[in-house]
C-alpha cells in the first residue's frame, strides 16, 4: 500500500488529493496548519490517514512531521508539494514579511523537503515527487508579482529535477493548474476589478485535477496542465505575454478593500 503525503491538505486542491488517493487505496499523510479542517477531510475520505499540524512557511520546523509519518505509514512513495499562498496586490504594497513567508512556503520549503526525501527514494530506486506550480509560472499574471516569482521558480526547479533523475527510478510530475475553483482562486478574482475577460476563461474543479494528478503519478507522466486550455500558454508564451500585459487590470489596492 502506497504512502502518499499531501501538504496543504486542509482545503481546495489538497483536500481533493486526499480523497482521490484514499479512494485508490493509499495511506495518506495530511500536513497543514488547520487541524480541524484536516480531521473533517480525513474523516470524509475514510481509509488510512494521519494528520500533522505544521506551518510550512517555517524552514526550521518544516521536516518535523517526516520521521513520525514514516514510522507509522512506511517510507514516502509519493510526496505532493501542494501547500501555497497567493498575494494579489500591487507590487509596491507587498508586505516584506508576507512576501518572504510566501517565497518560503511556495518555493524554499518544498525544495528543502524534497532534499530530505530524495536520498531515501534514490536508495530504494523508486518514488514520485509531485510539484504543484501554476500557469502563473508559465505566463506570469500582472498583479501577482511575488507569487509569479515563487511559482516560476518552483516550476523550473521541478522540470530540471525530472531531467536530472531521468535514469533513476524516481519520477517528478510538474503540475500547472489554471484557475481551479477553491478559496484561493475566489480570493484572487476578488482582488481585481470586474473584468469580463475573466468570466470567459475556463475554470477547473479540484476533484478532476486530483484525478489527473493521480493518473500522472500512476502513468509516470511528466506534467499536468489543467484545464487543458491553458497548455496554450506553454506553447505560445509570447502571444500570452502580449495579451496578459494589455488585458489584465491592475489589482485593487489592499487599502481600498
Ligand atoms: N486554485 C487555483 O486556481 C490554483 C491555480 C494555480 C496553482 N494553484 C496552487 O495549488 C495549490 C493549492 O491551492 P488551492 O487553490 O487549493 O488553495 P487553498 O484552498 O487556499 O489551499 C491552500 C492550502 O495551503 C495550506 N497552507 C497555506 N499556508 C500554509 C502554511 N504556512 N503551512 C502549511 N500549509 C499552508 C493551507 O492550509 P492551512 O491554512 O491549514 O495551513 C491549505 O490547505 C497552491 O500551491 C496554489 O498555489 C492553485
Amino acid at each position: 500500500m502506497k504512502h502518499v503525503v499531501v501538504t496543504g491538505a486542509s482545503s481546495g486542491i489538497g483536500a481533493a488529493l486526499v480523497a482521490e488517493f484514499v479512494r485508490v487505496g493509499a495511506r495518506v499523510t495530511l500536513v497543514a496548519r488547520r487541524e480541524a479542517e484536516m480531521q473533517a477531510i480525513a474523516h470524509a475520505a475514510g481509509g488510512q490517514t494521519q494528520i500533522f499540524v505544521s506551518d510550512l512557511s517555517r524552514i526550521d520546523t518544516s521536516l518535523d512531521w517526516m520521521l513520525p509519518a514514516e514510522e507509522r505509514f512506511g517510507p514516502i512513495d509519493v510526496l505532493i508539494h501542494n501547500a501555497g499562498v497567493q498575494l494579489v496586490e500591487p507590487a509596491e504594497e507587498h508586505d516584506p514579511e508576507a512576501l518572504q513567508a510566501m517565497l518560503r512556503l511556495n518555493l524554499l520549503v518544498p525544495l528543502h523537503i524534497t532534499r530530505a526525501v530524495l536520498p531515501k527514494m534514490l536508495a530504494r530506486n523508486e518514488g514520485t515527487i509531485v510539484d504543484i506550480a501554476s500557469v502563473a509560472g508559465l505566463a506570469p499574471t500582472p498583479g501577482m508579482w511575488g507569487y509569479n516569482a515563487s511559482k516560476a521558480g518552483f516550476g523550473a526547479a521541478s522540470e530540471s529535477l525530472r531531467g536530472e533523475l531521468r535514469k533513476t527510478g524516481v519520477h517528478v510530475v510538474t503540475v500547472y493548474p489554471g484557475p481551479v475553483d477553491t478559496p484561493m482562486a475566489r480570493a484572487g478574482y476578488a482582488a481585481y476589478p470586474e473584468n469580463p475577460a475573466l468570466q470567459i476563461l475556463p475554470e477547473g474543479i479540484p476533484s478532476e485535477l486530483a484525478r489527473r494528478i493521480r493518473e500522472a503519478v500512476d502513468l509516470r507522466r511528466d506534467r499536468v496542465i489543467y484545464p487543458r486550455f491553458y497548455a496554450v500558454l506553454r506553447y505560445f508564451p509570447t502571444v500570452a505575454r502580449f495579451f496578459l500585459d494589455r488585458m489584465t487590470p491592475r489589482p485593487h489596492s489592499r487599502k481600498g478593500r
